[in-house]
């Protein structure tokens, strides 16, 4: 049995992404093949008929409607906004469904089962939304499990487990001024010429503070990182944080992860940095995302440049933070998101 599974959310951290990779692994865990696909790769217009009497139905219409063909069960988890499903959700349904496919447009969808999923911070879990598309889903023809999954206060059942790494810079001899915004600059460069300096600022196990293996593995562990950045003066000196998952052999595992950059202190506004007026201003830059299978820690690595202009490396770090969270289900949720699934699984035809 193949199911497709969607997540109604666009967020990095989304809680109901977080919801449904749990309601993937249970079904997998009993027998189910699942699809996880992310709405972030069909980014379809709002449905117009009128664009597709001009245009014709964009191929990531037809793409997204084959891939609900291809499959023979749907798990959806959708955030609740205002009381009902997400317009990304809703959208990407009538399209996959429109009347622009003839006549038989609710083929893929017709007869086949669907379990619901929903989180929410507030205290309804989303079950307002998970109504709504209860009746989306049955007009389509699909048979929807009785049983729902709702999370509520989800941001407590998920932000469990966390791991900070937190540094404010003390290079030593390079750490100017000696009070209040800390900052490491990388030292004297070549006049008149591009220089370089890179800083190895360690690297740190992922495996701490009740984060295992099975969770980095199974995607559910999240990062967000965050620094700040400023540089002397407009000279165009600028650094960059780089954070480098590596493997169990400490092998990295895909391109490193940067903040900072040439780019974004040059879009910086003029202000003071702590000793200068004339200066970029201080700013923070952050990402975050999911920390890929297979890792088991990170290094941390500062790159610094000088542009021709000047004698100092003056691209500025301070209050670098990466946060490695693992979510944490409620006990009530993960009882129904067993119930619903095996439901589900007993549907199998
Ligand atoms: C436009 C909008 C409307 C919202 N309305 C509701 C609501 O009716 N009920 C609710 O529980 N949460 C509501 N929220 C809060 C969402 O539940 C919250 O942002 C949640 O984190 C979104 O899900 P996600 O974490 O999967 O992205 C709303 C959020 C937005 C952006």
């Amino acid at each position: 049995m193949k199911i497709l599974a969607l997540s109604g959310s666009l967020r990095v951290l989304s809680f109901n992404t977080k919801l449904l990779r749990l309601a993937v692994a249970a079904a997998q865990k009993i027998g189910a093949t699942v699809t996880r696909i992310n709405l972030r790769d069909y980014p379809l217009p709002i449905f117009d008929a009128d664009l597709v009497a001009r245009d014709g139905i964009p191929q990531l219409a037809v793409d997204l409607r084959k891939t609900f063909a291809d499959h023979q069960a749907l798990i959806v988890a959708s955030p609740e906004y205002n009381g009902s499903v997400t317009a990304l959700l809703k959208n990407s349904l009538d399209w996959s469904s429109a009347p622009v496919f003839g006549q038989d447009a609710l083929a893929p969808f017709r007869g086949k089962p669907a379990a619901i999923f929903a989180a929410s911070p507030g205290p309804f879990g989303g079950i307002r939304s998970a109504g709504h598309l209860r009746a989306i889903l049955s007009k389509m023809g699909m048979h929807v499990m009785p049983d729902e999954v709702l999370v509520s206060a989800a941001g407590n059942a998920f932000a469990a487990g966390t791991y900070n790494y937190a540094q404010n810079y003390t290079m030593p001899n390079l750490l100017t001024p000696a009070g209040g915004l800390k900052y490491m600059n990388g030292g004297a460069g070549v006049t008149g010429q591009v220089s370089t300096n890179t800083f190895s600022a360690g690297s740190f196990s992922l495996l701490s503070g009740g984060i295992t293996a099975a969770q980095i593995d199974g995607g559910l562990v999240s990062y967000n990182l965050y620094s700040q950045f400023s540089t002397y003066r407009l000279q165009g000196d600028y650094a960059t944080l780089y954070v480098q998952f590596l493997d169990a052999g400490n092998s990295p595992l895909g391109a490193p992860l940067s903040l900072g950059g040439a780019a974004f202190t040059s879009a910086l506004g003029s202000g003071n940095n702590g000793s200068y007026a004339d200066a970029r201003d201080w700013s923070a830059d952050s990402l975050a995302g999911i920390v890929p299978a297979g890792a088991r820690s990170a290094g941390v690595t500062i790159r610094e440049v000088k542009a021709a202009v000047g004698t100092a490396i003056d691209g500025y770090v301070d209050n670098v933070n990466i946060s490695i969270i693992v979510p944490e289900p409620g006990v009530t949720g993960l009882f129904a998101l067993g119930g619903g699934l095996l439901a589900l699984a007993r549907r199998r035809r």
